[in-house]
C-alpha cells in the first residue's frame, strides 16, 4: 500500500492508522480529512533524533506550519518539542490560540506588511526570516519603536533547481524568495543588515523547494550556504551561527515515488556541513530545518462518497465525489499525482478506469485522472484519496460554497476525535452582512 499506516481488514475495508474508514465515514460523515497523531509524532521524533545524533542539542527542526495549520497540530507540536515556521499573522494566531510558545517560532514570506510584524513582535515571535532589504527596515524600524532588539535570519537563494513542480520550485536566482547569493545583492544584505541596532543578525536561511527527490540538492545548498557564511566572515568581519536549510523532502504519492529515510537524509546534510566547516574553518552552526509535508502527508486522508458514475463509450469514465477541488487543490493547481482506494471494495479487483472528479462547476475540478477502480464502483461507495495531510485543509477554499470539511484526529488503533469542526451551511454566511 503507498503508506505503512494503510491496510485492509478481513471484511475488505481500508484501514488507516488502524481504524475502519468506512466506519469513520459513518460517524464523521463526508468528506472528511483525518490526520493519524501517531504517524505525525513518529515524523517529528525521527527529525528530532536525527539532528540530535547528527548535529548537537540546538539543532531543532521547525514544522512549517503551512503544510497544514490548526490549533490541535500546534499542541503537539509543543509537546514533541519541535520548533516551528510561520507566514502570516494567521498561523501566529493559530499557534499562539494553542499555547505555543511563540520564541520557538520562525517567521517567513516575502512580503510581511506593518501590520504582520507589529502583530508578530507583540506576540513574542523569536526570530524573523527577511526575505529582501525592505523587510529589513521595516522591522528595524518597528523594532527601534518598540526599543528591542530583534532576532533575524536572512533569506538567501544559493541558485540550485531542486526538479520539483515549477510552483514549489524556490531556490533558482530567478525566484521572488530571498537575495541571490550569485548577484552579491546577498553580501550586500548582510552588510546593511549588520548597521541596524535593533537587529540581531543571527544567520541565513535557504529553502530550495518542495517536494524534492533530487540527491544531494540539500547537500549543495548546504555547501553554497556555508561558502557565503565564510565568505562574509573574510569580506564583513561577520560570522553567522545559524543557518536554516529549509524544508523540502518529497513524500509518496504514488507507488512511483521512492522513500525518503529522514535519518539517513538528516546523515547525508550533517556530514556535507561537517565536512564544509572544516575546509573552510568554520564552527558548526546552529543547523535548522523546516519540514512540513515530510512531517504530515502521509498522516493524512480525505474520504469521500461517491455519486455518479458516467460512462462515455468511446471516451472515459467519471466517477464523481461529493467534495474536489476546494478540499483538494493540488491536481488542479499542480496536476500531483495521488493514490485513490475505494475503502468499503478493497478486495475487489481493480479493471475500471476513470477519472476521479469533484462536485463543482468547473471542468479542472480533478482529484485524479487514469484511476484504476472496481467495475462495481458507484454511488454510496467510499473513496479515499490518501497522503493528503499537508497543503489540503491550508489550501482549501469554499469554491461553489462547499463548505470545508472537518479534520478528525485518530490514535491508538482506536480513538478519534474531531480537532477541527467542519463548517456548517451558517458558517457560510456568519460574515455577510
Ligand atoms: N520552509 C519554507 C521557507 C517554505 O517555503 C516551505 C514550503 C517549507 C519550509 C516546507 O516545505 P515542505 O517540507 O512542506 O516541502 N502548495 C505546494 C507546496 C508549497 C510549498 C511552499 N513552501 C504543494 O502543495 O505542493
Amino acid at each position: 500500500m503507498i503508506c505503512d499506516n494503510l491496510k485492509i481488514s478481513k471484511d475488505g475495508h481500508l484501514l488507516f492508522a488502524g481504524q475502519d474508514t468506512v466506519e469513520l465515514a459513518k460517524k464523521y460523515g463526508t468528506p472528511v480529512y483525518l490526520m493519524d497523531e501517531d504517524k505525525i509524532r513518529e515524523k517529528c521524533r525521527a527529525y528530532k533524533n536525527a539532528f540530535m545524533k547528527y548535529f548537537d542539542e540546538r539543532a531543532i527542526p521547525l514544522y512549517a506550519s503551512k503544510a497544514n495549520s490548526f490549533k490541535r497540530i500546534y499542541e503537539i507540536m509543543t509537546e514533541e518539542g519541535m520548533g516551528i515556521d510561520v507566514v502570516s499573522s494567521g498561523e501566529i494566531y493559530t499557534a499562539y490560540k494553542a499555547g505555543f510558545d511563540l520564541k520557538k517560532a520562525y517567521f517567513h514570506s516575502n512580503n510581511k506588511t506593518d501590520e504582520d510584524i507589529a502583530f508578530a513582535m507583540d506576540h513574542g515571535v523569536g526570530y524573523f526570516v527577511a526575505d529582501n532589504i525592505e523587510e529589513v527596515k521595516a522591522v528595524e524600524a518597528e523594532a527601534g519603536r518598540r526599543g528591542i532588539k530583534q532576532k533575524m535570519l536572512l533569506r538567501l537563494t544559493p541558485g540550485i533547481d531542486p526538479h520539483t513542480f515549477e510552483a514549489d520550485a524556490t531556490g533558482k536566482v530567478d525566484s521572488k524568495f530571498g537575495t541571490a547569493i550569485e548577484t552579491g545583492q546577498a553580501l550586500e544584505i548582510v552588510g546593511e543588515t549588520l548597521k541596524n541596532p535593533h537587529i540581531e543578525l543571527k544567520g541565513f536561511h535557504c529553502h530550495v523547494g518542495s517536494q524534492v527527490f533530487t540527491e544531494d540538492v540539500f547537500e549543495r545548498a548546504a555547501v553554497i550556504m556555508l561558502e557565503f557564511v565564510a565568505e562574509c566572515r573574510d569580506k564583513l568581519g561577520y560570522t553567522a551561527d545559524e543557518l536554516d536549510l529549509g524544508g523540502g523532502y518529497g513524500v509518496r504519492y504514488v507507488d512511483t515515488d521512492p522513500y525518503l529515510d529522514i535519518d539517513t537524509k538528516v546523515k547525508q546534510v550533517s556530514e556535507a556541513v561537517k565536512e564544509t566547516c572544516e575546509r573552510l574553518g568554520l564552527e558548526l552552526p546552529e543547523i535548522h530545518m523546516e519540514p512540513g509535508r515530510s512531517i504530515v502527508a502521509d498522516a493524512g486522508m480525505v474520504l469521500y462518497t461517491a455519486g455518479t458514475v458516467k460512462k462515455i463509450p468511446g471516451y472515459k469514465n467519471y466517477v464523481s465525489v461529493n467534495g474536489g477541488m476546494p478540499d483538494s487543490p493540488r491536481y488542479a493547481l499542480y496536476k500531483a499525482a495521488y493514490t485513490l482506494y475505494v475503502a468499503n471494495k478493497m478486495n475487489e479487483p481493480c479493471t475500471f478506469k476513470a477519472s476521479v472528479v469533484g462536485r463543482c462547476c468547473e471542468s479542472g475540478d480533478i482529484l485524479q485522472e487514469g484511476v484504476m477502480l472496481p467495475e462495481s464502483v458507484g454511488r454510496y461507495d467510499i473513496i479515499a484519496l490518501c497522503t493528503a495531510g499537508a497543503y489540503h485543509y491550508s489550501m482549501a477554499s469554499r469554491y461553489n460554497k462547499l463548505p470545508i470539511p472537518a479534520t478528525v484526529m485518530l490514535r491508538g488503533g482506536n480513538e478519534s476525535y474531531v480537532a477541527v469542526k467542519g463548517e456548517t451551511l451558517e458558517d457560510l454566511v456568519r460574515n455577510d452582512v
